[in-house]
């Protein structure tokens, strides 16, 4: 259904999707004010957004364009964006505003539509503004019907078990819903899959790195392995449960493997910040470094008894510790190119620490891979 108002003369008694008179007041003005601060100089089609949050903040955006004209970024993303990056998670936006200069009201685009699936309830209601002011009201799932969202990938029973995920401790609306829900409709209100760090609250209580150290107390991080596998344990499931314990599981596993692990670690956050290091290493890594190794890894080749192996076990660990130091503090001061360089590095002992393991297994010297 959708509500049609006369500028805001009957917004004084109006109570639309659970807003007061005074939110969708404020949702209008704020929309039609960021209206004037759209970058549109090719279309000339101004659209202002603004959202209002559970904490009763209003987020406020435009639409903003690229002389290579697909560039462009509609306002209810630009919106959207600017709330999340903020901190606002699903369940926190109550309700969003779109002004045009046109009439009737403009809709949001379908990828617009797509982009507040995301992030928003399909219950939440999108408000949108003429030229005039006058407005019309949709919920997003009128507007988007048969909708493809996150819960479809990972439901949030899946994160609820995992551990504490932030979103839902901190958002009012989401705390009642999952205590209020039977378990079965819990997967209707999902969040995005949870990150390594994020499966691991205690261990990781200010989150990834720089915000906390980036080696970690490596028994606390085997304790909560150990308790979060105990709890998603597939066999202590009901038999409807079992496929979501059983992917549960798997996340967790894999979040320890690489939480645990030095490189793995280092290129987790590394690709976490859009640097793959195996597409850097080729570039990055210079004529020293490969000397180095090369040096190394002949010394492998050519030992010829036990003490030279652990001599040379005993000087690859040195490089090793150095190295995860010069990691421990490129990622406490944010600095991602150095880090990765180092991760490269990192990832040439760690290959030597093999080819050692190899040799002491009598294969005398594993295979080095670049
Ligand atoms: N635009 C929006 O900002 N939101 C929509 O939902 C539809 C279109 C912008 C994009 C572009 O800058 C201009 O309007 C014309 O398409």
């Amino acid at each position: 259904m959708t509500h049609q108002t006369k500028g805001h003369s009957r917004q004084d008694t109006a109570l639309i999707h659970g807003l007061s008179a005074s939110e969708v007041q404020r949702l209008s003005e704020t929309c039609i004010e960021a209206k004037g601060r759209a970058y549109c100089p090719y279309s000339h089609f101004r659209v202002g957004c603004s959202l209002l949050l559970t904490n009763g903040t209003v987020v406020q955006g435009a639409n903003v364009e690229n002389a290579a004209y697909p560039v462009a970024t509609c306002a209810e993303r630009v919106t959207v964006a600017t709330a999340v990056v903020q901190g606002a998670k699903k369940g926190d936006i109550r309700a969003i505003a779109v002004a045009t200069d046109i009439s009737p009201p403009a809709s949001p685009c379908g990828m617009c539509r797509q982009f507040l699936r995301e992030f928003c309830e399909l219950e939440m209601p999108v408000l949108m503004y003429d030229k005039d002011g006058k407005s019309t009201f949709m919920t997003l799932g009128q507007l988007l019907p048969m909708s493809f969202g996150p819960e479809k990938l990972l439901s949030t029973e899946d994160i609820q078990h995992a551990g504490q995920r932030r979103s839902i401790a901190t958002s009012p609306r989401l705390r009642q819903q999952a205590a209020a829900a039977p378990a079965g409709e819990q997967a209707q209100h999902d969040v995005a899959p949870p990150t390594h760090y994020e499966l691991f609250p205690q261990t990781f209580p200010d989150g990834a790195p720089p915000a906390s150290p980036f080696t970690p107390d490596l028994r606390q991080l085997r304790k909560e392995f150990l308790q979060l596998q105990a709890k998603a344990h597939p066999d202590l499931m009901p038999a409807n449960q079992k496929r979501h314990a059983e992917g549960l599981s798997s996340l967790i596993n894999e979040a320890y493997r690489t939480l645990q692990d030095p490189l793995k670690r280092a290129q987790y956050l590394l690709l976490q910040h859009g640097i793959d290091v195996e597409d850097e290493s080729s570039k990055l890594s210079g004529g020293e470094l490969l000397m180095e190794v090369m040096e190394a890894r002949e010394a492998v080749e050519e030992a010829e008894n036990e003490e030279d192996l652990s001599l040379l076990k005993a000087e690859n660990g040195e490089r090793i510790a150095e190295s995860v130091g010069v990691l421990d503090l490129a990622f406490a001061n944010g600095e991602w190119e150095a880090a990765a360089r180092e991760a490269i590095r990192l990832r040439y002992w760690k290959n030597i620490e093999e080819s050692i393991q190899g040799w002491e297994k009598g294969k005398g010297g594993g295979a080095i891979h670049h």
